[in-house]
């Protein structure tokens, strides 16, 4: 049996053109998407990021500014931008690229971003919205491993979900969201005793280890449903994720592409909560958006 390979390019491409019709409703009632991106240093990875943010956002017919700011900026220069942009009634997303330099608190960073323009979410109060079961913006990359699962067809109700890796990005909301689906959800760390006991168990299995080739075939059980986060690089330099590929085709139902895979859908899932964002502000406006 080979695995059912999920593309995450074609998808995300789908997700994008739906968003981009709801941008240019946006835009045709006078309610421009915008969205602040603050990269603080030089980080070579980063950058890319943030250019493919910039790009995004142009072809979905959202407004962006990029913000960099030098890499030994303090703290206070930080929140001062952070401050101006929560005042900009054009700005409806906010968006710090992580990780910041190491002189820069991150929680101190993204709690003083509004929560109602924290399109990361992963702002306090926007991850106990979360694990309230009331969810106001999702965090990118678990939005879209639910989205990436949707595609499978399976009912997760019920199905046992192994999540290995407990950031605050990945692991810990993709926990929470797979719970309010109804799956029974098993969360791994690296403290895990006997990890392999865990994902051999797992009708879903979601690797955010950041660790090239750490979940190998045998560690999968037949036909699961892997989703591979890891961006990993080789000694060669060839992009990686977290699970042996090879192994994984050979062995489960459906698997994620590294690259391919995840990567696309945070950039979607971060244009879908942009727009969902600038819909809220029309609306606090009194403008209609149903025609
Ligand atoms: N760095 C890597 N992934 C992300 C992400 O989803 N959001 C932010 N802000 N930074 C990141």
């Amino acid at each position: 049996m080979s695995a059912h390979i999920i593309d995450g390019k074609q998808i995300a491409q789908r997700l994008r053109g739906e968003w981009k019709q709801r941008a240019d409703r946006l835009n045709a009632l006078g309610v421009s998407p915008g969205l602040a991106v603050v990269i603080v240093g030089d980080d070579p990875a980063s950058q890319v990021y943030v250019r493919n943010k910039i790009k995004a956002c142009r072809e979905a017919g959202i407004r962006s500014e990029e913000h960099a700011l030098p890499g030994d900026s303090g703290l206070a220069a930080v929140l001062a931008l952070i401050d101006r942009l929560n005042a900009d009634a054009g700005i409806h997303g906010i968006l710090v690229q992580l990780p910041l330099p190491a002189q820069l608190a991150p929680a101190a960073v993204i709690e003083r971003i509004s929560p109602d323009k924290d399109v990361d979410g992963l702002h306090p109060r926007n991850l106990g919205s979360l694990l309230a079961g009331q969810p106001r913006f999702v965090p990118c990359t678990p939005a879209g491993i639910m989205e990436l699962l949707k595609t499978t067809g399976l009912e997760l109700r019920g199905l046992e979900a192994v999540v290995v890796g407990r950031s605050n990005i990945v692991g810990k909301p993709v926990a929470l969201l797979l719970l309010q689906a109804g799956a029974t959800v098993t969360l791994c760390h690296s403290q895990t005793r006997e990890l392999a006991h865990h994902t051999r168990r797992a009708d879903v299995l979601v690797c955010a280890l950041g660790k090239a080739q750490a979940i190998g075939g045998e560690m999968i059980k037949a036909g699961a449903a892997v989703i591979d986060v890891g961006i990993n690089r080789t000694a060669e330099g060839k992009l990686t994720g977290d699970v042996d590929y090879g192994a994984a085709l050979a062995r489960a139902g459906w698997i994620t592409p590294v690259p391919g895979g995840v990567g696309p859908m945070t950039i979607a899932m971060l244009l879908g909560n942009t727009i969902l964002s600038a819909e809220r502000h029309a609306a606090a406006l009194g403008i209609q958006l149903d025609s």
